[in-house]
């Protein structure tokens, strides 16, 4: 799939711009379209397991309230100075999930989501600095975009929102649909619907921090079975005074405990795989009510392939192959077919359809779908 670059050539993007500097691509992809109607994405932010956000500046008066929306209980679309932001658009929604597609010239577990945004004139949610890589498509109405480095990263204090109290731009653009404005991390940038509403998807790719990567190793560590787990003693030891002190074993021990603790290569491996592929707190996976027997697997999956889900987030690294923040060890001949699936997010429903008469794969893909993290057929079949 092409990429939504305009005229710029991919590997100049990355060469020059990734995680660099903003970069303004106009006509990104002409003949943009919103990937759902406004409609849809108000109904969506309906649902309770849809993360959205209303942001309104009435008054000058900077508010947030979290969803879901009941149809009544946004403001009127006529009214001036409100946004409401929806979250994942791509697990729900077809030709949203069809729009990342277009950004797989970057690693698959670097994605965050998709979030689209809706904004009656003059909205927009204030001047403000990502720690993500965002890609800001306009689908629809016009929005100008105002950007700068932030020399001064504080925010005006007791607002709902976090808004830059010293914002200077450097930049102004009006981007209008097909337009995008790609930004790395720390860039400040302030949007706003202008002419009329406008609707804004935005492509987030998450940059891990070291603390994130270590909250999640520690927690793996902390709850492995078969982890080595000695616990101290302290047989011999004195009856005390001064009850309320740590004794000095105690803390001698447990604190060469914490110098000493080394994660495994493996154990590191495996970590930083289910941590990149972990789904987040919000999403949830449809079983099929009935799992097929292995012989209606291997009719259908021979019929029609098999696709993951769209909110299945997958990634492979040497023996590992990692499928919404769990682990496995890539099977001896199956590999192949699961780089594929990874890579292609589905395996097509080949005459020789090879993958099939891989035993250890089927038990895994059977496994799968009993989950809900993989279907019959493609995407564009649902
Ligand atoms: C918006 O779509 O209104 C905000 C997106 C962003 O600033 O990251
Ligand atoms: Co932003």
């Amino acid at each position: 799939m092409q990429p939504p670059l305009g005229d710029l050539d991919v590997d100049r993007f990355m060469a020059r711009y990734w995680q660099r500097r903003p970069c303004l691509i106009r006509a990104a992809l002409p003949g943009a379209q919103p990937p759902l109607s406004r409609a849809e994405l108000f109904t969506l932010a309906g649902r309770d397991d849809v993360e959205s956000r209303l942001v309104s500046a009435f008054d000058g008066r900077w508010r947030l309230v979290h969803g879901p929306f009941g149809a009544r209980s946004l403001p009127a679309r006529s009214r001036p100075g409100w946004t409401l932001l929806v979250q994942g658009v791509d697990g729900h929604h077809r030709a949203a999930r069809h729009l990342l597609d277009r950004f797989r010239f970057i690693a698959e577990c670097r994605l965050d989501d998709l979030m689209i945004s809706w904004a009656s004139e003059g909205g927009g949610v204030g001047p403000h600095v990502d720690s993500y890589d965002v890609f800001l498509l306009q689908v629809e109405g016009s929005r100008r975009w105002r950007l700068g480095p932030v020399r001064d990263a504080a925010m005006v204090p007791g607002l709902p929102l976090k808004i830059l109290s010293r914002f200077e731009p450097t930049e102004q653009h009006d981007l209008a649909p097909g337009d995008m404005l790609y930004l790395p991390p720390g860039w400040g940038h302030d949007g706003v619907a202008i002419g009329g509403p406008c609707m804004t998807c935005s492509v987030g790719f998450r940059a891990p921090s070291r603390q994130e990567l270590l909250r999640h190793l520690l927690a793996d560590a902390a709850d492995d079975p078969g982890g080595d787990d000695p616990r101290f003693t302290d047989a011999g030891s004195r009856a005390t005074r001064r009850p309320g002190a740590i004794p000095g074993a105690l803390s001698d021990t447990l604190t060469r405990w914490a110098r000493d603790w080394r994660p495994r290569p493996t154990e590191i491996d495996r970590a930083i795989g289910c941590f990149l592929t972990e789904p987040k707190a919000s999403v949830w996976f449809d079983a099929p009510t009935r799992p097929p027997t292995p012989a209606r697997f291997d009719r259908a999956a021979r019929s029609h392939g098999l696709c993951l889900d769209r909110r299945s987030r997958v990634a492979y690294r040497g023996r590992w192959f990692f499928i919404n923040g769990e682990a496995c060890a890539m099977p001896a001949t199956g590999a192949r077919w699961l780089r594929a699936l990874a890579d292609r997010r589905r395996l097509a429903p080949a005459m020789d359809a090879r993958w099939l008469d891989d035993g250890d794969l089927v038990r895994l893909l059977r496994t799968w779908l009993g989950h809900g993290w993989l279907r019959f057929g493609s995407d564009d079949d649902a």
